[in-house]
């Protein structure tokens, strides 16, 4: 079965939605040799800030990341897609191992809002292509589909 259609089938499934993120999580890193770690983070409380929600992979202790900081907290601003392919060459940058060598970050939006992203970091430099940046922006556009409410608990549209 094609990776899209294990997505869609645990989408699907009537589990709940963290458990649904955390077999995403599962599913990618076990199914993608040069994923090494993937999770997803969440706009917290209105605090511009984003916090670790499921994740697949070592324990960060970068579980809350100010909008701005790292890879992750530019892309909670810019709302575009950061692939790094080296992350030495990164100043705005928050180390989650020595080993880690690249990282990629996709955000999630609901009803046009940055509410979130996957996040992905590889042990190797320069693992990804431009067909892993699509499947991201597909499994980002199904968890956008998914009753988020639990997990965006104090969100609001209203962030500054
Ligand atoms: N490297 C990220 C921090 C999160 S970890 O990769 C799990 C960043 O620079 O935002």
């Amino acid at each position: 079965m094609e990776i899209k259609d294990k997505i869609e089938q645990i989408i699907r499934t009537n589990k709940p939605v963290g458990s649904k993120l955390q077999e995403i999580c599962d599913i990618l890193r076990s199914s993608t040799p040069h994923f090494h770690w993937v999770g997803f983070y969440f706009v917290h409380n209105n605090k511009k800030e984003l916090k670790l929600a499921q994740f697949s992979g070592k324990p960060t202790e970068h579980t809350i990341i100010p909008f701005g900081k790292g890879i992750c907290g530019q892309v909670a601003v810019s709302n575009e897609n950061f692939i790094v392919q080296d992350v030495s060459e990164q100043d705005n940058y928050i180390s989650c191992g020595f080993e880690v060598k690249s990282e990629i970050v996709v955000p999630i939006f609901v009803e046009g809002k940055n509410v979130g992203q996957i996040d992905i970091d590889s042990h190797d430099i320069a693992p990804f292509s431009k067909e892993d940046e699509v499947l991201l922006e597909y499994v980002c556009e199904r968890v956008a589909s998914l009753e988020l409410h639990s997990i965006l608990e104090g969100y609001s549209s209203e962030v500054e």
